[in-house]
């Protein structure tokens, strides 16, 4: 099996014209290298405002990167994917899912079409038959059997709704999900349960995750390796245990001392989450 990068970025900048000051520009990620190895899951942590988010749409091609190589399976993407057929393929290497699935979920678009429709997209070969069952086994791989498949976003809850957008991330097949607050709406021991949920499936096939949050208590749960940014820059990077209990950056000794918590020890994730409150 390749050991090479799932994802490599190197010097990525992004700056945006500020809405406000005429012309100005703002930096809001300045000049970044990091990589995602296969089956890892590496968080990017960091303080709303320090550029999380543009990291990861110009990874997914929502913004054009200023300058620096993002390379996805060993092939650059340049500029935006152009053609319908490019965009699938991007989104069949790298797949997106936001804080708040509501917004991206069609409100009259049953459960079952929703994940139906990503794996007619980048499964086109199945028959019809073939993916009905596609789509039965992946909301049975996140925990949605049953009559899930019926109801209609605004009859789930919001853990179930995270549930629905990872499993049609998962419908594409992908290298690589990038979760982006991704339990940040969710009620602490909800959290636990998509933590475990992606867990699992990290164990069940080869995906890796690019975890982006600003708590720490929830990197420590899922990480394996973890980069921290502030102001566009990463500012620390290390195993997550090291970062967590040696952190080497003052500001990264700040998010730490900012969380509550009853240690950094790793424990069981369903005890964690009993003790580190939302
Ligand atoms: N479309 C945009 N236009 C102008 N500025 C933006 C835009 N998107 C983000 N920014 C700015 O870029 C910086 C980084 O934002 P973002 O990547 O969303 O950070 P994070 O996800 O870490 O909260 C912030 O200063 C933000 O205001
Ligand atoms: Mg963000």
């Amino acid at each position: 099996m390749s050991t090479a990068p799932v994802l490599s970025v190197r010097g990525l900048r992004k700056e945006y014209a500020s809405p406000v000051r005429g012309g100005e520009r703002i930096v809001a990620v300045d000049g970044i290298d990091f990589d995602v190895a296969p089956d890892e899951c590496l968080a990017i942590v960091g303080e709303s405002g320090s550029g999380k988010t543009t990291v990861a749409k110009t990874i997914v091609g929502l913004e054009q990167a200023t300058s620096g190589t993002i390379v996805v399976g060993g092939a650059p993407r340049v500029g935006g994917p152009k053609r319908h057929r490019d965009r699938v393929r991007w989104a069949g290497e790298v797949q997106y899912v936001f804080q708040d699935p509501y917004s991206s979920l069609n409100p009259r678009q049953r459960v079952g079409a929703v994940v139906e429709t990503s794996v007619a997209v980048h499964r086109p070969e199945l028959s019809r038959a073939d993916r009905r069952s596609a789509v039965a086994r992946l909301l049975d791989d996140v925990g949605l059997g049953g009559g899930f498949a019926d109801r209609l976003p605004h009859e789930l809850s919001g853990g179930q709704r995270q549930r629905v957008a990872i499993a049609r991330s998962l419908a594409a097949d992908p290298r690589l999900v990038i979760l982006d607050e991704a339990v940040a709406a969710l009620d602490v021991s909800i959290q636990a349960q998509i933590l475990n949920l992606l867990a699992d499936i990290r164990e069940q096939r080869p995906v890796s995750y690019l975890f982006i949050t600003h708590d720490l208590a929830v990197v420590n749960q899922i990480a394996d390796r973890v980069i921290v940014m502030e102001d566009g820059r990463v500012v620390e990077e290390g195993a997550t245990r090291q970062v967590l209990e040696q952190p080497a950056h003052e500001y990264t000794r700040a998010l730490v001392a900012a969380v509550p918590r009853a240690g950094w020890t790793p424990r069981r994730r369903t005890e964690l989450a009993q003790l580190v409150p939302a």
